[in-house]
């Protein structure tokens, strides 16, 4: 094409413009309703911003591949997992979780990694974290404790009451809490943060066998993470700065990559592992399930536009491809309804069909027009119908797996298991992570109230007594009084703290 007609500027049907810099104005500057061409100017910036993600709105991502190092067809059919040497086409996109669009990526917070693989047979994405567990372990819960961490409805500020309010209420939030006020809830960037997928899901091979999986991306950069006191400071001097690390290492040929390795157990271990394997507030013991390697990504391309290959870019658990099913995860239940729905709003109904969300496999169903619809231009538009030949793959669904037991809404105690792993998880620190814990701990409950911060430190010393009595005695609470709490069962503390 010649390059001046490529760069004459025209409306967006396609008329050309006599200039862009004077509105069509009477001569006193009374601007005439006929300059269609600023209406639509305006019109559409007025426009430009859709709804933020619900959470998980400040974000970065980069596009790059997959490559399969070792065969896992004895677990799972799906090609991308058994075909060694392939390589997948993929995006990653990183983020925070509570702060808005505009925060800064330095917060303490987990860190969303959201994977998108563009297989032969479709999406598959896995979204997950930077932390291997999560906060609560049934989604009725999701959208209270993302209002407790967000700002107040009243004043728009951050809620340190309700933060932690809903924290202590919440005992199996304990292991992910120990995580968070870690020097881990505050990661140097994106490249040096592992991932986690967190939910369980499940595999099935050619033989219709099946085995539940969790999904682990190390870090090929090593783990890095800011002090709080670091985090502060850069988040301060550039809001922006984890995503700076990852769009400039890429930029200069520094690709980050991860290594990819999935925990296997098979439906038999399942009914008798030591906890319910399907509790997203614990990881499996790696002693009982070894990391097994599966392959590598590596991040090689900067978006050419960050809206339309990041913002608009949408990720759901439930896109999954033949040889990966869902489990009884009930946090995985609930989130693959959550993904699509919410994208439905914030991008409209054909959301798929953004470029970025497009498999690059052939997609074929009676589905049609819509907002932004791009109907192909197939007369026919029903099923059955017998117009045209259909077919259908039979191992695009999970093998039969039996279901037991009645419906009702069952209720999972908190038991003595639920401190175990944070306990653990906190005598494994070293004398200066442990300081840093405590007192990053300490900067943020000591502004809640007294009767939550006692709540809460009984929580701590339930997992683990020296645990509990640093950050009583950081917070000027009566020791004995914390140990008290740390005895009784739920009801009896929330009763005792109200
Ligand atoms: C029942 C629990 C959960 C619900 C209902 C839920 C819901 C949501 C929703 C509505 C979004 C916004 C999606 C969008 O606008 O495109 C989102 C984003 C996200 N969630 Fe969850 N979530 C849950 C638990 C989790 C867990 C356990 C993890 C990680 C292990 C997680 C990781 C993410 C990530 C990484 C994103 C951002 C995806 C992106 O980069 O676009 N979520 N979640």
């Amino acid at each position: 094409m010649d390059i001046s007609k490529k760069n004459t500027m025209t409306r967006t049907f396609g008329g050309d413009i006599s200039q862009d810099n004077f509105s069509l104005t009477s001569s006193d500057g009374r601007i005439l309703l006929q300059d269609t061409y600023l209406i639509e100017k305006l019109a559409h910036f007025n426009r430009e911003r859709i709804p933020e993600r619900v959470v998980h709105a400040k974000g970065w991502g980069a596009h790059g591949e997959f490559i399969l190092t070792h065969d896992m067809s004895k677990y799972t059919l799906a090609k991308i997992f058994t075909c060694v040497g392939k390589k997948t086409e993929m995006l990653a996109r990183f983020s925070t979780v509570a702060g808005g669009r505009e925060s800064s990526d330095t917060a303490r917070d987990p860190r969303g990694f959201a994977l998108k693989f563009y297989t032969d047979d479709g999406i598959l994405d896995i979204v997950g974290n930077n932390t291997p567990v999560f906060f609560i372990r049934d989604p009725i819960k999701f959208p209270d404790f993302i209002h407790s961490q967000k700002k107040n409805p009243v004043n728009n500020l951050i809620d340190y009451n309700a933060q932690w309010d809903f924290l202590s209420l919440t005992p199996e939030s304990l292991n992910q809490v120990t995580i968070l006020f870690s020097d881990q809830g505050t990661p140097y960037g994106f490249r040096f943060m592992d991932g986690f997928g967190t939910d369980t899901f499940t595999w099935y091979n050619a033989k219709g066998e099946y085995f539940f999986v969790k999904y682990h991306f190390i870090s090929e950069q090593g783990l890095k993470n800011f002090t709080a006191e670091e985090a502060e400071r850069v988040g301060g001097e550039n809001p922006d700065f984890s995503g700076k690390d990852l769009f400039t290492s890429i930029e200069k040929g520094d690709f980050p990559s991860w290594v990819m390795k999935v925990q296997i157990m098979t439906p038999e271990q399942a009914k008798t592992y030591r906890f319910d394997p399907f509790d997203t507030t614990k990881t499996w013991y790696e002693e009982d399930f070894p990391l097994i390697e599966v392959g590598k990504f590596t991040l090689n391309r900067n978006p050419k536009n960050f809206f339309n290959e990041i913002e608009q870019a949408a990720f759901c658990p439930a896109n999954m491809v033949p040889g990966i099913g869902p489990s009884q995860d009930k946090m995985l239940q609930g989130r693959m309804f959550a993904y699509s729905d919410t994208q439905r709003h914030r991008l409209g109904t054909n959301f798929q069909r953004i470029v970025v969300n497009m498999p690059k496999s052939p997609v074929f169903n009676y589905q049609v027009d819509g907002h932004l619809a791009n109907n192909t231009d197939n007369p026919i538009n029903y099923f059955p119908n017998s117009m045209q030949p259909v077919y259908f793959n039979p191992v695009s669904e999970e093998p039969p797996q039996p279901i037991i037991g009645v419906i009702d809404r069952h209720i999972v105690e908190i038991k003595d298991i639920d401190f175990v792993q944070p306990g653990d998880r906190y005598r494994a620190f070293n004398d200066e992570e442990k300081e840093h814990l405590i007192s990053n701990i300490c900067a943020s409950l000591k502004n809640a109230e007294k009767r939550i911060q006692y709540r809460q430190c009984a929580l701590f010393y339930k997992a683990d007594k020296d645990y509990g009595t640093r950050v009583a005695n950081c917070l000027s609470l009566n020791l004995a009084q914390v140990a008290r709490l740390s005895k009784m069962n739920d009801a009896e503390r929330a009763y005792a703290t109200r």
